[in-house]
């Protein structure tokens, strides 16, 4: 079976989402182990699942180089087929970008490459945009540069707040991120080929 880690950094709603998706017999993936940068909310759904977590915390290293390192080592073992940055807020260091390039993906509740960041909704708020979005990108070595695989609009509405807009993003976040990951594994999405443009 298609083995997915999922890296999380707070509430943890998509992870929820590929967690309940995955309990189905029909859906093509499993998620084999749970990571995070920080003890945070979103590892108990985690528990609730019966998924093993893990967390690498910077702090805890002397250098981002160190910390690449631990954390390829806490993924290592579960031998994932893909890993999922799922509201992961650390840019992720290139020793581990490379261990694991093209099967390491992240979500940005952005159309990319506008508003890259950790603040892509106030950014885009700020801007006056009329439509914003969600993408499912391949993570290189930039900050939410890397090819994209999918993207969905959302429209701003005139009286969103930043939690109103980011809640509407989610909704469609949870659904992308499911159907991706399943499409990833059912090879329908060719991450090395999209790795190539
Ligand atoms: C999601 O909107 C995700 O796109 C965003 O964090 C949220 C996590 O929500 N990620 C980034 O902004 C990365 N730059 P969740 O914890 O409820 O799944």
């Amino acid at each position: 079976m298609f083995s997915v880690v999922v890296l999380i950094s707070g509430s943890g709603s998509n992870l929820r989402a590929l967690l309940e998706a995955a309990t189905s017999s029909d859906y093509p993936a499993r998620i084999v182990a749970v990571g995070a940068d920080r003890e945070c909310a979103g590892l108990t759904h985690a528990e609730d699942f019966g998924i093993p977590t893990f967390v690498v915390a910077p702090a805890a290293f002397t250098s981002r180089d160190e910390w690449g390192s631990a954390l390829v080592s806490a993924i290592e073992p579960w031998q994932p087929d893909l890993v999922v940055c799922a509201g992961f807020m650390r840019i992720v260091p290139a020793l581990a970008v490379s261990a694991l390039f093209p099967r390491l993906i992240n979500m940005h509740p952005a159309l990319l490459p506008l508003y890259p960041g950790a603040h892509a909704v106030r950014d885009a708020l700020a801007d006056g945009a009329n439509v914003t979005g969600a993408t499912i990108h391949v993570v290189d070595e930039g900050v939410d540069t890397g090819p994209v695989i999918r993207a969905r609009e959302v429209a701003v509405h005139q009286d969103d707040s930043e939690s109103s807009l980011h809640e509407r993003i989610k909704v469609e976040e949870r659904q992308l991120i499911v159907e991706t990951v399943a499409d990833i594994a059912r090879e329908r999405i060719d991450l090395e080929e999209i790795s190539r443009r």
